[in-house]
């Protein structure tokens, strides 16, 4: 059997991956309520680094940008420390890892928040939906929308969090701006109504995700190093499109991303683990196209699916999530063509090493080198 495309070794910028499969980024809420991720997360990881590529679960960059119990964070020294811990035993086991810099923005609770505080965001509009907290699922509730001198404080803190990975020994960092998180709230018209230099036309709505993205490749020494993740075609929360003209606003995202050099834009195509039927309006091959980086596709992809979408110059690298909650050895699963183990979902999110660290691979334990 010839060994697929997208299990082979390709250069992207100055990396060379292992192969075109990205782990992507999985929410696992299995660290303390300081946000430090446990030590048996080195395992989780460390057995997953068949991947050409990991991107670590999304990391607060901040206390205000927690949103959900037990997600880890990257403020803290402590943090720092655990994390650094799991990025050396991806590399002992010859994986690259890149941390997901997130801030939840309204998709958060005030008992999630420093002081009780109410979320933050770019308009005071609520979400649909509940909250994960430490006391169970709280309907989410209307946030309060970030003053315009509020905004240079939340820049620096993306500054300082990319430090902090960087200091950890991670790869690279993606920042997270998918998914109605912080950034996405600004750059969609329906959750963003300011009046300020941040809101109202498409310019101003990316100006501070922009801002971001300048201050986490000034701290990386360019783009090489950094990637981002979009949703353009995202409904949640809620039904309704998240923005009356999503290609305008995502083509002229992109268009101004190629100013930075990134490694990467890592899409979500479709509604997230739902479709991969894409609303009229977006056009993911246009983006991909206008886009001078490299390219991450996902969503319920599989290795046949991967082959077409490479054959088709779709996407150069393809990122799984679910499929590899349970089948810490992926890779080696597509290579083989054994079946893919499924996770049941209360283990996704919370919990110890049961249903985390503990899968095994097809034949077996998947060791794991320290
Ligand atoms: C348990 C779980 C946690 C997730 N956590 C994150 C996350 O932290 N950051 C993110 O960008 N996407 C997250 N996602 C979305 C996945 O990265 C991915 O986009 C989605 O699962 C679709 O890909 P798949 O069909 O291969 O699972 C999560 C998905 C699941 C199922």
């Amino acid at each position: 059997m010839p060994t697929s495309p997208i299990l082979q070794p390709v250069t992207i910028g100055d990396l060379t991956l292992k192969n075109r499969v990205v782990m992507a980024p999985l929410t696992r809420s299995r660290s303390n309520n300081e946000g430090v991720p446990p030590d048996f997360a080195a395992d989780y990881y460390g057995q997953r680094s068949n991947a050409g590529l990991i991107i670590s679960e999304a990391t607060n960059i901040s206390p205000q940008g927690v949103g959900y119990a037990y997600t880890p964070g990257i403020w803290s020294e402590a943090q720092v420390e655990s994390w650094s811990r799991i990025v050396k035993t991806i590399h002992a086991n010859d994986g690259l890892i890149f941390l997901q810099l997130w801030h939840t923005g309204r998709i958060s609770h005030p008992e999630l928040q420093p002081g009780g505080e109410l979320p933050v965001s770019a308009s005071a509009i609520k979400p649909e939906g509940t909250a994960f907290t430490q006391d169970g699922m709280k309907p989410h509730v209307t946030p309060r929308a970030l003053e315009t001198d509020e905004i240079p404080g939340i820049v620096e803190d993306y500054r300082r969090a990319a430090e902090n990975a960087k200091r950890a020994g991670f790869d690279g960092v993606e920042i997270h701006s998918a998914n109605n998180y912080l950034l996405e709230q600004f750059v969609r018209d329906s959750t963003n109504r300011r009046t300020d230099r941040y809101g109202g036309s498409i310019e101003n709505r990316l100006r501070f995700p922009l801002e971001v993205v300048r201050a986490v490749t000034e701290v990386w020494g360019g783009g090489a190093r950094v990637g981002i993740r979009l949703s353009p075609a995202t409904t949640q929360p809620g039904e309704t499109p998240l923005d009356s003209d999503p290609h305008a606003t995502y083509g002229a995202y992109v268009d101004a991303l190629n100013g930075f050099g990134l490694l990467y834009v890592h899409t979500i195509e479709g509604v997230t683990q739902q479709t991969r039927d894409v609303p009229d309006g977006v056009d993911f091959l246009d983006l991909r196209r206008r886009f001078t980086g490299a390219y991450i596709g996902n969503n319920q992809l599989t290795l046949d699916l991967a082959e077409k979408e490479l054959a088709e110059g779709r996407a150069d690298l393809f990122s799984f999530g679910r499929p590899y909650i349970a089948n810490p050895d992926l890779v080696g699963r597509l290579a083989s063509g054994a079946p893919l183990a499924e996770a049941p979902k209360p283990y996704w999110y919370g919990g110890g090493t049961n249903g985390y660290s503990d899968w095994p691979g097809m034949n077996g334990p998947v060791a794991v080198r320290r």
